[in-house]
């Protein structure tokens, strides 16, 4: 089904029965009787966005993501997290069909799980495998396939190209999550589909404030109608406190920090060049030290803490069993020092 159309009919719908929402403009109004500010202390939001908590700073932080993200529109949650089970919960109901990456962020699974609907995985980054259970699903009038740009335990690039084709080929909806990818990927860090020039075939953008921003909060970038629909109809964002104002300034600054070339290259000088000391091709920010067993990589976890780095052992069931790895994360502000001291015990551990 035309995700447009889906839409278009949902939000008559609400609207024949008086019941479309708004978010309302709280300039010079006295939103006092709406708040839950019951002791009246004075910092966080207080209320939700529907009633009293959409602070101003929300519409200007949407509007700029939106024209970063080069789409019609942008909503933002409390959390990814909640980004992520809010959207995916509302779209899609029983009866309806999401087909998932394996390795996919648990808050995507969780979505797809909230939403009731029938689910399918394909193999990890394989469009043949989508393409396959897509053939097998033509009785279902609604597919949404969820998938990440850049994997969060891996660190690998999904083939975006492959999946914009096959989403033209055969209608299903396609929702990417860039949290790893902002910041990293793109002239102006929008991420990958940006870098790739496909964000027009990408019918719902994920992203987070968590990572790249160092913030919090999570958004949606898409079509007026999409965003319209969410306000409408998403539960995760409905029925939540809006965020304080201090984290909506921090993360409007932030946009512009993660929009600069200038970390951006640092950052992937810093990759290359620690990929290539320890003689693996990195593909993002994120590098997956496999070490397999659950015992020897709490070992090197720990060994690594003993002399300072803070490096997490990713176990079962975030990744595979017999998959267990150290999660190592680069950034711009990282020294060669440092990644000395780091990269000679390393080697000498995996000897
Ligand atoms: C791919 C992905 N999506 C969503 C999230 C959730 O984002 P947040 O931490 O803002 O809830 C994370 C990580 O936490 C993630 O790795």
């Amino acid at each position: 089904m035309d995700l447009a159309k889906f839409l278009t009919d949902a939000l008559t719908e609400i609207e024949q029965k008086n019941l479309f929402r708004r978010l309302p403009e709280l300039q010079n109004i006295d939103a006092g009787f709406s708040r839950n500010t019951y002791l009246g202390n004075h910092f966080g939001a207080s209320g939700s966005r529907l009633i009293s908590g959409n602070h101003r700073l929300y519409a200007r932080l949407e509007k700029e993501l939106s024209l970063w993200k080069k789409t019609a529109a942008a909503l933002i949650y409390p959390t990814g997290y909640m980004t992520n089970l809010g959207v995916i919960s509302a779209l899609m109901n029983k009866g309806d069909l999401i087909i998932l990456d394996k390795l996919c962020h648990a808050s995507l699974i969780d979505g797809a799980r909230l939403a009731q609907a029938d689910i399918r995985v394909f193999k990890h980054n394989n469009s043949a495998s989508l393409e396959k259970i897509l053939r097998q699903s033509r009785n279902y009038k609604k597919i949404l396939v969820v998938t990440e740009s850049i994997f969060s335990m891996d660190g690998d690039r999904t083939p975006l190209l492959e999946l914009t084709t096959l989403r033209r080929q055969y209608g299903f909806w396609l929702l990417v999550d860039e949290a790893h990818a902002v910041g990293v990927f793109g002239e102006r860090g929008e991420g990958l589909a940006g870098q790739l020039g496909v964000n027009q075939d990408i019918d719902i953008q994920i992203g987070t404030f968590s990572k790249a921003f160092d913030g919090l909060g999570g958004y949606v970038c898409g079509s007026r109608l999409l965003i319209d629909y969410l306000v409408n109809r998403s539960r995760a964002f409905i029925y939540t406190t809006a965020l304080p104002q201090i984290i909506l300034q921090k993360n409007l600054a932030n946009l512009k920090k993660v929009q600069s070339k200038k970390r951006r290259e640092k950052l992937w000088k810093n990759i290359a060049c620690f990929g290539a000391r320890l003689g693996v091709k990195a593909n993002s920010a994120i590098i997956p030290l496999l070490i397999g067993d659950e015992q020897k990589t709490l070992a090197l976890a720990e060994k690594l803490r003993d002399s300072g780095f803070i490096i997490p052992a990713i176990r079962y069931p975030t990744v595979p069993r017999g998959q267990a790895r150290l999660r190592l994360t680069l950034s711009a502000e990282q020294t060669k020092r440092q990644m000395d001291k780091l990269l000679k015990i390393i080697l000498k551990a995996l000897k």
